[in-house]
């Protein structure tokens, strides 16, 4: 069934419900998520991105259905990550001879991922393409989340396809935000997008958001490369977007911990309890490292003014769980973030100030010296860690 976007616009993409992991391992996908791609028709057609390798064969048969392949006039890749050019080898070999509009980074990925001569043509910002009514305009946005991405807008339809930029791993049967019951849960996918891929490019995404803007190109729909498009909603998510770039925070503080007898889970859910205490209008978030799914977390820690961290310690050092998320949030590169750690011990007790040094080297503002306690806390130290965290929520102001 042909699913149209917009007058001389059909999306050619994959939708798949059933992905649980994306990048490896490294992002979970609890919606599922799509590969967007689009075919452009006009006097000329050109085809705006492929879908990821699994589904080649199915996406150039799908396209087979749509068109007769030989009158593709053009293939755009706006970024080339396997999960967007991964057919391309499987198209390449029907019509091979067709022009492929990329950057120069773009070349040279592809060159590195396929090792195909194929017929290049280097775009840069500002150049534009005719199909006839309708003119493509190329726009370089590097680091959007890859050296190569760039946008391309349609005009006369309006269509800014913005692959990564504004995507969601968000599976849907409807391709508009206008059909999407639960904005929260569209935002909220938006966010962690942006929070576990985009976020550590904010100051690229806040200048080539300005950019595009001030390019003055009339925009009716932002269809992204993963997920909905963006229809009725577009200023939303352009001010989502303004937000998220800026050192976002909003007012929560997101306690992460690892446990192994329970003793570092009675400090957090005590420092906890002092947050409230200080501050009943401070939304608190509680994780165990090991068990909360770490691209969740890491949304949780994008939205929030404050991380404190608990590991026990183990082995002079602290725990799998903690190490890897801490290595996550290094890797955002936080900007504006306050932070402090904690943890229960047996004997040695280095934990606190591990984990403070790896909140220091990750960007974050220490508001106070690590909290340690031995063995199983009592009262007392339950006490202590409510004022810990009543201290820390008045550093905070
Ligand atoms: Fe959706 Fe960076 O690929």
């Amino acid at each position: 069934m042909e699913k149209k976007v917009s007058q001389h616009v059909t999306w050619v993409g994959k939708t798949d419900w059933q992905l649980t992991r994306f990048h490896g391992d490294e992002y979970s996908t609890h919606l599922g998520s799509s590969y967007n791609a689009y075919l452009v028709r006009d006097e000329k057609t050109a085809l705006i991105d492929t879908v990821w390798l699994p589904f080649d064969k199915e996406f150039v048969q799908g396209l087979k259905a749509q068109i007769d392949l030989r009158k593709i006039d053009y293939i755009i890749m706006n970024h080339n990550e396997v999960d967007h050019s991964g057919a391309l080898p499987e198209l390449m070999r029907e019509i091979p001879d067709v022009p492929i509009y990329c950057t120069a980074k773009g070349e040279s990925i592809i060159r590195g991922h396929y090792h195909q001569d194929w017929n290049f043509v280097n775009v840069k910002t500002g150049d534009t393409l005719s199909l006839g009514k309708t003119t493509l305009t190329f726009f370089e946005a590097p680091m959007l989340h890859w050296p190569d991405t760039m946008f391309t807008h349609l005009s006369h339809d309006n269509v800014l396809f913005s692959n990564d930029g504004f995507g969601q791993h968000y599976a849907s049967e409807s391709l508009f935000d206008e059909s999407v019951e639960d904005m929260n849960r569209l935002l909220n996918e938006a966010m962690k997008y942006y929070a576990n891929i985009l976020g550590p490019f904010s100051a690229m995404v806040k200048r080539k958001v300005a950019e595009l803007l001030g390019m003055g190109l009339p925009i009716d729909i932002i269809a992204p490369s993963h997920g909905i498009i963006w229809k009725k909603h577009i200023d939303l998510i352009v001010g989502k977007y303004r937000q998220w770039c800026e050192d976002y925070a909003e007012n929560q503080i997101t306690i992460v911990y690892d446990t192994m007898w329970n003793s570092t889970r009675t400090m957090a859910e005590n420092i906890a309890d002092g947050i409230r205490l200080a501050d009943p209008g401070i939304t608190v978030k509680l994780f165990n490292a090991a068990h909360s799914d770490k691209n969740d977390i890491i949304t949780e820690v994008f939205r929030s003014k404050a991380l404190i961290v608990g590991s026990p310690t183990i082995n002079n050092g602290i725990s799998f769980a903690m190490e890897g998320l801490m290595e996550m949030i290094k890797g955002l590169k936080l900007k504006g973030k306050c932070g402090a750690a904690f943890g229960s011990y047996g004997w040695s007790g280095e934990s606190p100030k591990l984990l403070t040094a790896k909140l220091e080297g990750a960007g974050f503002k220490i508001l106070a010296e690590g909290l340690r306690a031995p063995w199983v806390p009592e009262e007392n130290v339950k006490t202590q860690c409510r004022e810990y965290g009543i201290a820390f929520v008045k550093a905070l102001a």
